[in-house]
């Protein structure tokens, strides 16, 4: 059965999570997650002074890392729609170029052709549609603009591969509901949710169908993680 991705499970699960997600995070993965973001954010280098968003921003760290790359006078915006990864967001902020805001990927309160870029971190996986998601995203990024979205993949190597996915079926599970009790199997939820979504060229056709053109994908730490990248077409003149 595929995993459940209704909104309710997943804003709960995130609730409950909310208070360790970080150390968690770089706990679980040994610090790379702090890579991956550093490393999303020098593929898809900010272009000018239009906003970023970032949604299913959670506590934030890919906004503040487009913070940081991006210049002074361009606002960052992080959507989410779990309101205790949003608080921990706004106790981290340190800038009042950074803005938090409660809202669901799949119905963004924003007009169309907004963003420079719209990104979306370890996030879209828990949409609970892939396209809907991508579609928002899409509409409001503003044309020549780009979608970039960083996610958990299954590398290529089989022998890592296979060392990957036991750790992430039987260390990882058991790890997490040690360190996190939570009532919704958060990280029972997690390799079943990355096994389950698309990656790779299966990925960039979906980001096509949802209206992004030259889109290309960036493997990192053999595969673990992949960054995507997509542009909104330039509208005709
Ligand atoms: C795994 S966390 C990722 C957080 C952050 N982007 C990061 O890199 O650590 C996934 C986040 O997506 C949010 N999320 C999932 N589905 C969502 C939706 N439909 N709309 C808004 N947020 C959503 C959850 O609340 C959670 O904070």
């Amino acid at each position: 059965m595929p995993v459940d991705k209704s909104g309710n499970r997943i804003r709960q699960m995130f609730g409950d999570i909310a208070g360790r997600y970080d150390f968690m995070n770089h706990f679980l993965s040994g610090g790379t997650d702090i890579y991956w973001r550093w490393k999303t954010v020098r593929l898809a280098r900010p272009d000018g002074e239009d906003p970023i968003l970032d949604v299913c921003t959670g506590t934030g760290d890919l906004a503040f890392a487009w913070r940081k790359a991006a210049s002074a006078s361009t606002r960052v915006m992080g959507t989410d729609f779990t309101h205790g990864m949003l608080k921990l967001a706004e106790q981290k902020k340190r800038t009042r170029s950074v803005s938090f805001m409660e809202a669901d990927t799949q119905h963004l309160p924003f007009p169309n052709d907004t963003f420079q870029l719209v990104s979306v971190a370890f996030g879209l996986r828990n949409v609970s549609s892939t396209i809907g998601g991508l579609e928002e995203m899409t509409r409001v990024c503003r044309p020549g603009g780009r979608v970039v979205v960083l996610e958990f993949s299954l590398p290529d190597n089989r022998l890592i591969s296979r060392m990957y996915q036991w750790y992430f079926r039987n260390i990882l599970p058991m790890l997490g509901q040690m360190l996190v009790r939570n009532r919704h199997a958060a990280y029972e939820y997690l390799p079943q949710s990355v096994s389950e979504f698309p990656c790779g060229p299966r990925l960039t056709e979906i980001m096509e169908e949802a209206g992004l053109e030259q889109t290309s994908f960036h493997k990192l730490t053999g595969g673990i993680a992949t960054v995507y990248i997509g542009y909104k077409p330039e509208q005709p003149e």
